[in-house]
């Protein structure tokens, strides 16, 4: 089944234990570190993951868009991250610091930006539980999804069966009910929403429309057959 991770981003800051429990049933919380540096946004740090964790029983997806993770990443294993995702054109060691994620008890994930291919990473994937290929440049809400990714993330999931991996493929950016079809045809598992959900009406019912358009998309799609 497809997972739908409601990013907090476009959520009200001031009031984040009621945004988590606006979208009770979302599989991840999806949180949106931003460092003004690695992207022009400033968000939160880990403060605020260690709080929200104590706060909300839904486990939370870190997106680290930040310089050094290989310094930082890990403290948001310690702050209660289920899963932590650092940016590959960031991390000086990715391998040592995927395994640093995972030794320490989360989920260890690389993003990559719009403009970094996967190919050069292949060898990687199996020290990997996820890999996010961005449907934006990171930084913002908001912004229209990259169609010419499409390609990007069909590729990584012919790689994920080729080396027949348990590897999650997370999608951020512009999706919604009408991009996130042909994210799942392309072979997207994991499905990072911002204003598609905090911008609803009804959060939580956001999400289940969601999962309904993605498992209907991935039901025929060549890659859920085959596995
Ligand atoms: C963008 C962030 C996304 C953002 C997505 O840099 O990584 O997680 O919240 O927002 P939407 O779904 O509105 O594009
Ligand atoms: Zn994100």
């Amino acid at each position: 089944m497809a997972q739908i991770n409601p990013s907090i981003l476009s959520a009200d800051f001031a009031r984040l234990a009621d945004e988590a429990e606006a979208v009770r049933g979302s599989d991840w919380l999806h949180v949106d570190v931003m460092d003004n540096h690695f992207v022009p946004n400033l968000t939160l740090g880990v403060p605020i993951v260690e709080s929200l964790a104590r706060a909300t029983d839904i486990p939370l997806d870190c997106h680290l868009m930040i310089e050094d993770p290989d310094r930082w990443a890990p403290q948001y294993v310690e702050a209660g991250a289920g899963s932590v995702t650092f940016h590959v054109e960031a991390a000086a060691a990715p391998v040592r610091l995927a395994r640093e994620i995972r030794a320490k008890g989360a989920r260890a994930s690389m993003a990559l930006k719009p403009g970094t291919p996967i190919e050069p990473y292949e060898d990687l994937l199996p020290e990997l539980d996820m890999v996010l290929i961005m449907t934006v440049e990171p930084g913002f809400g908001g912004q229209a999804f990259l169609d010419i990714m499409l390609p990007k993330i069909r590729r990584t999931r012919e790689l994920i069966a080729k080396h027949d991996l348990e590897l999650w493929l997370q999608v951020d950016g512009g999706v919604a009910a009408g991009t996130i079809e042909r994210c799942a045809e392309a072979g997207a598992d994991v499905f990072v929403a911002g204003s598609a959900v905090y911008g609803a009406e009804d959060p939580a019912e956001a999400v289940r429309k969601l999962r309904g358009f993605a498992d209907k998309a991935s039901a025929d799609a060549w890659w859920a057959c085959a596995h």
